[in-house]
């Protein structure tokens, strides 16, 4: 069967399509698949690390972006009702696909620690001090659903999104390739960095990977809890 177009929209000059096929949704940009909800191991993973390395209790995290909503599921799942959530989204289009189609397959209903605001992630990070910030919003450090993300991975960006971290505080970035400028990048920003290989089907390969820089070092059990692996 076919993917059924639903919507187009356009934000900042690229195009946002979303898709659907047997209940499966799919988001492509410029015509470059996105986001597909038939893989969504390592956007689960994603979620569950954010949620077991945020060391609060009670903690405060920032997702960015929303896309079909994976992500922010398994990390509600895991937080079992702790914390509060802040998911920032680029696209009004994707937050409103969320609404009306996407969402409804993985929520009844929106819990009340969770927000979805309208908005660029590294914006919405300077508004608070966070246990976990969660970037998933290109397909790795490189701008591809947002000319102005190469923002979010430069020297500067990193370096913001670490003085918005508390001291204890983790970033996590997937990413579809390594990239070892952006582990450099990370490093000099004052990151340890750790990465998390992920597949992204059950019988698949880990091709993908998770970075996760800490401002402070990773405790050792952490690594063998985790998964991670120290770079
Ligand atoms: C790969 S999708 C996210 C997939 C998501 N993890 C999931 O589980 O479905 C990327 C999302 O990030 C959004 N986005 C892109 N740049 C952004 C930015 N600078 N700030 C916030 N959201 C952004 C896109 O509009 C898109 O919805």
């Amino acid at each position: 069967m076919a993917w059924i177009h639903l919507d187009s929209a356009t934000q900042d000059g690229t195009v946002f399509d979303l898709y659907e096929r047997d209940g499966i949704h799919m988001i492509r940009v410029d015509g470059w698949e996105l986001m597909n909800g038939a893989f969504h191991q390592s956007e689960d993973i994603l979620g569950e690390l954010a949620a077991r390395l945020a060391r609060s209790p009670d903690p405060d995290i920032l997702v960015g972006g929303l896309g079909l909503g994976f992500t922010l599921a398994s990390l509600v799942r895991h937080l079992g009702g702790a914390g509060r959530v802040t998911v920032a989204e680029l696209s009004a289009a994707v937050i409103r696909w969320f609404d009306r189609h996407t969402g409804r397959r993985l929520f009844d209903a929106l819990p009340d620690h969770v927000r979805i605001r309208h908005g660029d992630v590294l914006a919405l990070a300077g508004e608070g001090a966070w246990d976990a910030i969660v970037l998933d919003v290109d397909n790795g450090p490189q701008p591809l659903s947002a000319a102005g993300n190469s923002a979010l991975y430069s020297s500067a960006g990193l370096a913001a999104f670490a003085a918005r971290l508390k001291p204890d505080g983790v970033l996590l970035l997937w990413s579809a390739f390594e990239d070892p400028g952006f582990v450099d990048r990370a490093r000099a920003a004052g990151f340890a960095v750790t990465r998390r290989p992920v597949a992204r089907a059950p019988d698949d390969g880990p091709f993908h990977v998770i970075y996760v820089l800490s401002r402070s070092a990773m405790p050792d059990r952490d690594l063998d809890g985790f998964g991670l692996e120290r770079l």
